[in-house]
């Protein structure tokens, strides 16, 4: 078994953020069983390493390793694909053909966007899992195959099950062992290490100098979400790499190229830990009208599973419930949005709203610089910073920080108490 800084010099990852450790350590742990594994992650995090690694760390190294790319098969091919088919299976067939099962027996198949997976297929799947067993299309021979599968997908596997999309025997059958790659915001501190590798291979391949970050534009990119992860950080690399003149890209260059303006914010704080600048006021608006939004949501869905229950299965209490559930506000009320106008007077006579920003970066108002230590902010320091802007805006009153809160006036006092404000 090779040690995690072997593997990742032969495949090339950069990173030291301890999740991603933990998932490679994993990968390698695991890599000498026949267990099958299951990969989850955002789109560009390099699930495709995971595959790799656990094949080269096995003992079918020496077999073949197919890495299928489920989502690009088209439905009509895919059991072919996966599993051969007979000569005259249909138009087309002239000869039998070998499937990708049975070309890497004794090797390893990685399962690219398995949620793809039509159900058709996915039966089949199961069957070769649990015994090794499968038939080519248009044929009744039962053969078997020695394969092992790692599979992998992107968060919205759960949804799949729940609308019945994906199999969920398959699901636990595929995900003995899960290893979860986290997204690139949630690995800050990788983020230049992957830019200044990427810089200088596309500086090697263009055979141009280098691309170097000032101090703020590094700053920048680091708190910069990357909604489509490392692979959005690769190609953002080699387009400044071949596109931009002045090689040192400044703070303003930097705000150019990655706006944040149609992104969904990262909540920031300030390295004094107390000032939230006019910025970081409307990103965190956004958020808490979004959370309001679930909130509403949620009543709702709760509101109905109620209603469609026997009143006798709460004693009585259906009223009471619903009461709890919609904390006093009827629904309608609820789910209108209020208008939100968090910006300074003096700086935004008339503000821009939420669906389109135009955020000034000339100024400084907006300075990405002084956040510090992101991974502290828990959820109950958010929520406090939350109210806290909330009570400001309206001055302390509490009935319309509620109201703008989505919460009830009640709940918004016992708050206040909880957090000392
Ligand atoms: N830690 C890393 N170090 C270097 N390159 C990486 C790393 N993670 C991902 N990449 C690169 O990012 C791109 C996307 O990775 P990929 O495995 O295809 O993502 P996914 O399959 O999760 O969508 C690839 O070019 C890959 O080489
Ligand atoms: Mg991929």
């Amino acid at each position: 078994m090779d040690s995690l800084q072997t593997i990742k010099q032969r495949f090339g990852i950069i990173g030291n953020n301890t999740n991603l450790n933990r998932a490679l350590e994993k990968a390698i742990q695991v890599a000498p069983t026949d267990i099958s594994v299951l990969v989850i992650g955002e789109s560009g995090v390099g699930k495709e390493f995971v595959p790799k690694i656990i094949h080269n760390q096995s003992h079918r190294k020496h077999n073949a390793y197919i890495a299928v790319n489920c989502g690009a098969i088209p439905e009509g091919t895919i059991d072919s694909e996966l599993f051969g088919h007979e000569k005259g299976a249909f138009t087309g067939a002239t000869q039998t053909r070998k499937g990708y099962f049975e070309v890497a027996d004794g090797g390893t198949i990685f399962l690219d966007e398995v949620g793809e997976l039509p159900l058709s297929t996915q039966v089949r799947l199961l069957r070769i899992l649990e015994s090794g067993e499968f038939m080519k299309v248009g044929s009744s021979e039962i053969q078997k195959t020695n394969v092992r599968v790692v599979a992998a997908t992107n968060v919205k596997l759960k949804e799949a099950i729940e609308k019945g999309k994906f199999r969920e025997d398959l699901y636990y059958r595929l995900n003995t062992i899960q290893i979860d790659l986290p997204p690139l915001r949630d690995r800050k501190e990788d983020i230049n290490l992957l830019f200044r590798k990427f810089a200088s291979d596309f500086a090697s391949k263009y055979r141009m100098p280098h691309i170097e970050l000032s101090p703020e534009a590094a700053n920048y990119i680091a708190n910069y979400p990357w909604p489509g992860n490392i692979r959005q950080l690769r190609n953002f690399a080699e387009q400044v790499s071949v596109v931009e003149k002045e090689r040192v890209i400044s703070h303003e260059k930097i705000t150019q190229l990655l706006p944040l303006s149609n992104m969904m914010p990262t909540v920031t704080k300030n390295a004094d830990g107390t000032k939230t600048d006019f910025m970081e006021r409307e990103l965190l608006f956004k958020v808490l009208l979004d959370m309001k939004k679930d909130l509403n949501d949620l009543r709702a869905l709760t509101l109905d599973l109620i209603k469609t229950k026997d009143v006798n299965d709460f004693n009585g209490n259906t009223q009471e419930l619903i009461q709890r559930v919609y904390n006093e506000k009827p629904a309608e009320e609820s789910t209108t949005l209020p208008s939100v106008n968090i910006f300074r007077q003096e700086q935004t006579p008339t503000p821009p709203t939420f669906s389109q920003p135009t955020y000034d970066y000339s100024d400084d108002v907006y300075d990405v610089s002084p956040i510090e230590e992101p991974e502290s902010l828990s959820l109950q320091e958010n929520e406090r910073e939350m109210i806290k802007l909330a009570l400001e805006k309206h001055r302390g009153k509490r009935k319309l920080a509620a109201d703008e809160l989505g919460i009830s006036e009640r709940t918004l006092y016992r708050k206040i108490k909880q957090y000392h404000l």
